[in-house]
This record gives structure tokens, sequence and C-alpha cells, in this order.
């Protein structure tokens, strides 16, 4: 058996390759950002070929910074954005127009016509799912009817839809050309608003009531699949064939990276957005408050396990907006130094409703805002009051949570690039009232897939096999008083109202 297992996270903002070992540990990595393209307010997109470039140089450079060859490793396991989506011609692997991303919110009038029939929730009995911008059905009608000939294309069966996963996949696999793999996994698939959560199947009904046709959809296999989704091609960028057999969306991937396998177990990624998903094993949950239902895994012919989301747009995204749109700081770590410099909010909330509001409000037309500005405020306080939104923005789902599977939340098991932010996790502790634990590897995302990449060729035998793996690197406890805790809380749902119906 081959000593590795390598792991691809084509994530929003940045692509990078991490190889693990048996123990989980990374043994090589390389990560390269992409361009984030605005072409409107509210639109956001990516270049699917420049994603596929940055996914041949990750893959060759960390590939090298290990020195390592393709018969060094024995399965490869894909984790992606989600939702992100695009079409391309089957014959020539030529995109239709750019990717349209998650936070893009141009399919508003869409979903709002698609509500007069039936209200918001019309499709959530199926798909678990809220007629959102966020959800990928919409976004592909959207192409279909407005991408010059893509319709046309689409009914003579040369068209391919697919999110990230399914579009690497298919490069990985020799696309174009006939091997290639049109496939994704039943937890990106849970993610389009097309699929039933029962019959883990495209759904007629509602493919018909938003034109789509079925020839442009992948076909739904399992996360981890034994059989292969297919193989990376001797003239590709591993130079070799390797099983690609590993397929989650990255929040789930985070899900099993941090080996929540047990009905009630729960964690939360601080990425670009924050996703909070609890493990509600065999059983549909759904929500009452707000929450989605989703996919979370499904290893080989066992039985799918399902999951409540708690989906925030934008948490790091705001971070970074602050480095690259504000210029208020110079690299994104620079925001826990500059938040230091100040003892609390100075009374301001900053509301990040930049792609609208996601869970557990679902409100297209929020927008941002700030409130709460004296003189008094500095820099130091923008910083600290981004910072908050995230702990508040989580606070949020938290409560959905409990009020949804009746569980109080004891402690929060978290990862994801914003969680090397010791004061935002000490926040995070003291807006919630219980310990905040980081587990050693953080990466739980890129780990995930590889752990199902890995369990579909036996390289780990069993969900056993990968507990043993997790342990924990930190645990911050809550330290704020309940009284100030229960008074700022008030404040920032307050703030948040103030951003409801802004487009009305
Ligand atoms: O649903 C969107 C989510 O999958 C994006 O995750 O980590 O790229 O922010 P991330």
């Amino acid at each position: 058996m081959a000593k590795y297992v390598v792991a691809l996270d084509q994530g929003t903002t940045s692509t990078r390759c991490m190889i693990f070992n048996h123990g989980g540990e990374i043994v090589a990595h390389h990560q390269i950002e992409h361009e984030q393209l605005y072409p409107q307010a509210g639109w956001v997109e990516h270049d699917a070929m420049e994603i596929w470039k940055r996914t041949k140089d990750v893959i060759h450079a960390a590939m090298e910074k290990g020195g390592l060859v393709a018969a060094d490793i024995a399965a490869v396991g894909i984790t992606n954005q989600r939702e992100t989506t695009l079409v391309w011609d089957r014959k020539t692997g030529q995109p239709y127009g750019n990717a349209i991303v998650w936070q893009d919110t141009r399919t508003d009038k869409i979903c709002h016509q698609l509500a007069e029939n039936g209200g918001q929730d019309r499709f959530r009995a199926k798909t678990g799912l809220p007629l959102a911008t966020y959800f990928s059905g919409p976004k592909l009608k959207w192409m279909l009817d407005n991408v010059p000939g893509l319709r046309a294309a689409a009914e003579r069966g040369d068209a391919l839809f697919g999110n990230m996963d399914t579009w690497i996949i298919w490069k990985l696999t020799g696309g174009p050309g006939p091997q290639a793999a049109h496939v994704t996994d039943v937890t990106n698939a849970s993610r389009t608003l097309l699929m039933n959560l029962e019959t883990l199947d495209w759904d007629d009904e509602i493919l018909q009531e938003l034109g789509i046709e079925r020839s442009l959809l992948p076909e739904i296999r399992p996360s981890s699949d034994p059989d292969f989704y297919g193989m990376t091609r001797a003239d590709g960028p591993f130079g070799g064939e390797i099983p690609v057999c590993g397929d989650l969306g990255d929040q789930q991937a985070a899900t099993v990276g941090q080996t929540c396998f047990e009905v009630g177990e729960a964690k939360n990624t601080y990425g670009t957005g924050c996703f909070l998903l609890l493990n509600t094993g065999h059983e549909i949950v759904q929500s009452q408050h707000g929450l989605v239902t989703t996919l979370c895994y499904q290893f080989g012919k066992e039985k799918p396990v399902y999951a409540l989301e708690g989906s925030i747009a934008i948490t790091g995204a705001l971070v970074q907006w602050l480095r690259d749109r504000m210029r208020l700081i110079n690299t994104a770590a620079d925001v826990e130094n500059l938040a230091k410099m100040v003892d609390d909010n100075g009374g301001m909330y900053f509301v990040p409703a930049f792609s609208g509001l996601f869970a557990p409000y679902w409100r297209s037309e929020a927008r941002g805002l700030v409130i709460g500005m004296t003189r008094f405020i500095t820099r130091g306080h923008f910083a600290r009051a981004a910072l908050e939104a995230t702990a508040y923005q989580t606070r949020e789902v938290v409560d959905a949570m409990a009020a949804d599977s009746g569980v109080t939340l004891k402690s929060l098991k978290v990862d994801g690039g914003m969680t090397a932010n010791e004061l935002l996790m000490q926040i995070q502790a003291d807006v919630l009232g219980v310990p905040v634990i980081r587990p050693r590897v953080s990466e739980s995302t890129a780990l995930g897939a590889a752990y199902a990449a890995g369990l579909a060729v036996g390289y780990w035998k069993n969900t056993g096999d990968l507990k043993k793996n997790w342990g924990i690197d930190k645990t911050w406890q809550p330290s704020e008083d309940e009284t100030l805790r229960t008074k700022n809380y008030r404040m920032w749902k307050k703030a948040v109202t103030r951003t409801f119906d802004w487009l009305e």
C-alpha cells in the first residue's frame, strides 16, 4: 500500500493540495489564491480555467516539496467550495463563462419568482433547503436563461454542469476525453436544490420547474467510493494513475475530518464564511428555525448520514474585505493585533450582510451595516467589531441548532483558518458561554477529504481508525459575565434587524 493520501481543497479564495500520512498528519502542502471577480454589485465570479491551473500548480508544488511520485499516493480525495456553479462544453472542456460563486446574489429575482407559487420553503420538504440565491439550481437556471447558446447546447447534450468538485474530478480523470468522469457526491448534490434527500437522485419535478435538462447533471455517487470515480491520468499533474475516490463539500469534509460520526456531534468551520454542522444520523431532521438539512456523508454502500447546518456567508471574508478593499490591515492576521488595541467594541456593531443574510434569516435583500459609531471609535474598534460579527453570527446558528434539535451544546469544536486568531476564539467562548475546542489538525476540511478517499481504498479501515487521530490542541473557556453577554447579544440582534429589507 502506498504511503500517503492526497486531498485537494478547492476553496472560495484558494486551492490547496495537502498530503497526509496514516496518523492524519500533514506531510507536505501547497496553497495558491485565485482571483475574485466582482463584475457588478452583488455578483461574484471565478475563472474555472484559472482554478484548474492553480490545482495543477499546487499538486506539482506539494508533490515536489514532499519528494513524492504518483506511486507514493494511495488515493486522491476532493473537497470544494459548495454551490459555486459552472457549465462547460463536454467536447472542448471550455466553460460557458465564469463560475457563479455561492455568495453571488444575481438570482434573487428568480428565487422570488419561484417562491410566488408555494413560498420560500416550497422545495424544503424534498431538498431540506429554502429558495435562496446561495444554492446552485437557481444559478444554473440563470445561466441557461442568460448565456447565449447555452440552452441549445444543453438540449443537444453538449453542456455539462458541475460544482467545483465535478469540474476538478472531470479534469483529473481526463476531460475532455472518453475516460472523464462526470460525477458528484451526495453532499455536493444536496446543495443544488435539485436533489431529493430521500432518493439521493435529481428530482424530476424540480428540474421541470427550473427548466433544467437531466443530461446536464453529473451522476451522484457516495462521498467515499470503493468503485472509484475514475483514475488520475499518467499525462496529468500527478504523472501517474491514482484512484480518485473521495468527494465531499468542504463543510461536510470538515465534519468528517473532526470525526463527528456520532449523532449530536457538531463542528464549526471558520473560513470565508462559517458553517456549523450537527450530525443527525440516518434521520432527515427538517429545521423549524432557519437552518438547512443536508447530507453529511455517505461511505460506500452504507446508509447516508444527514446533518443540520447553520450557514453564515461572511466571516473571514469580512477580514479579507478590511484588508483588500478598505486597506485597514496589510495581512489577515493583522486584524488580531489591531483588535487587541481596544478593550471592547466601544458600542459599535458591524453586520456583514454583504450577500444578504443566510441562516437563520435567509434574507437576500439585507445589506451590511455599521451602527453605534461615535467619535470615540478607532480602527481598533472596527477590527474588534469584525471579529465579534463572526462570533455573534455563530451564536445565532448555535441557538437555532439548540431550538431545532433540543440539544444544548456543551462545547464547540472549531477548525479552519480563522481559528489561528486566538482573540477571536476567546471572544467566541465568551459570546457562547461554552468552551471552544481546537483540534491538533485545524485543517479538518482537507483531512476529511483524505479520510473519505483513504477509506475507499482501505488505507484506513474504518471510522474507529480515524477517531484515534483526533486530539485537542487548545481549549478556550468563557470568561465573560452573563449579564454583559446577554446585553451585548441583544444589541447585536437589534443591529441585525436594521439590515433587513434594505433593497426592498
Ligand atoms: O457553502 C460555501 C462553502 O462551502 C464555502 O466554504 O471554506 O470556501 O468558505 P469556504
